[in-house]
């Protein structure tokens, strides 16, 4: 294939990007786009306080613009993201208890509705667990209204959208030997164990010097992949530049490849410029539009299986 999208579905396997909202009049950002990439996943639009910024008032229209433009072009859109501790609206922020509990299924109910048939895959839940070796769920008001709320989320989800496939979605949890990797793992256990309805680990794979692509990734995916549920690299970008940053882009893709489970991958964003983290120039294509080292790698890697 020479795109990325006809690369990777030689393999079977999707290639996402985030998409802006705010950027979609940017002929160069949308051409890329709709070149590259089939499965977009909308970058902030589709968050709780960007769907429901007033309780009961949801607000479509900036996620239906990216939705629409996708399912137009044929590709298929990532659900980003029903439940998460963060980017909650204010009116959510300040509630607790079995209030904020109704109100966030309540959340999950309406937009998985809303969007029922459009969606590939919902992250259902978003970064629910700590940071450090605790291996615990990280403090939130959804976390206090009980350690149940993660699978009533995702009950709630399969009620609302039965095709829809339902993901968990974390950052972090690249290296198999860090506590949160294993945590999430053990829930998802659980969850397959009991029935929960869930279909897939979302791994959001932002990387950086201080945090690089683990020399074990292929592990922690296969280890996933073997709990039967699919594994997606969700948001992946990796600072820095030239044939370092293309090799560690390749090492990402090989580890994906070795695992039939691992179904697709997406960037988080299109150009280096459109990153959340800009200065680190993370992304495959630069400022310009061109085309980075790194995309060149990813192409030839996609290419060899
Ligand atoms: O659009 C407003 C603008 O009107 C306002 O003037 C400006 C002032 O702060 O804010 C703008 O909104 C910002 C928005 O990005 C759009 O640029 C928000 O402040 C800012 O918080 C928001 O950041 C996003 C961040 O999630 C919020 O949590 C990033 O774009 C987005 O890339 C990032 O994505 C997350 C994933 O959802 C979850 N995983 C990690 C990933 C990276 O942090």
């Amino acid at each position: 294939g020479s795109t990325l999208q006809d690369a990777a579905a030689e393999t079977g396997r999707y290639y996402g990007t985030a998409i802006a909202a705010s950027r979609m009049n940017d002929q160069q950002y949308m051409n890329i786009a709709n070149t590259e990439f089939n499965m977009i996943t909308a970058e902030n639009e589709m968050k709780m306080d960007a769907m429901q910024p007033q309780r009961g008032n949801f607000n479509w229209a900036s996620g239906d613009r990216i939705v629409d433009w996708a399912l137009q072009n044929g590709k298929q859109v990532r659900g980003h993201a029903l439940a998460w501790h963060s980017q909650q609206p204010g009116w959510m922020q300040s509630m607790e208890g079995s209030s904020l509990r109704t109100a966030m299924l309540d959340h999950v109910t309406q937009v998985a509705t809303y969007y029922r048939g459009k969606i590939h895959s919902w992250d259902v839940v978003n970064e629910a667990f700590a940071d450090g070796s605790s291996g615990a769920r990280r403090d939130s008001n959804l976390q206090r209204t009980g350690n149940d709320w993660i699978e009533a989320a995702f009950r709630a989800a399969r009620a609302a959208d039965p095709q829809a496939k339902l993901c968990y979605n974390d950052y972090n949890i690249d290296n198999w030997n860090h506590a949160k990797t294993r945590a999430v793992h053990a829930m998802v256990a659980d969850f397959k164990s009991r029935g929960v309805p869930i279909d897939c680990v979302g791994l959001q794979a932002h990387f950086n010097s201080g945090n690089p692509v683990p020399s074990d990734y292929h592990v922690t995916i296969q280890n996933f992949a073997d709990l039967g549920v699919d594994v997606q690299i969700t948001e992946l970008d990796i600072e820095g530049s030239g044939t370092s940053q293309a090799e560690q882009f390749r090492g990402v893709h090989q580890a994906c490849m070795s695992v039939a489970r691992c179904t697709g991958i997406s960037v988080w964003g299109v150009r280096d410029t459109d990153s959340w983290r800009a200065q680190g120039t993370p992304l495959l294509f630069d400022g310009n539009g061109g085309k980075k080292a790194a995309y060149h790698a990813v192409l030839e890697q996609l290419n060899s299986g």
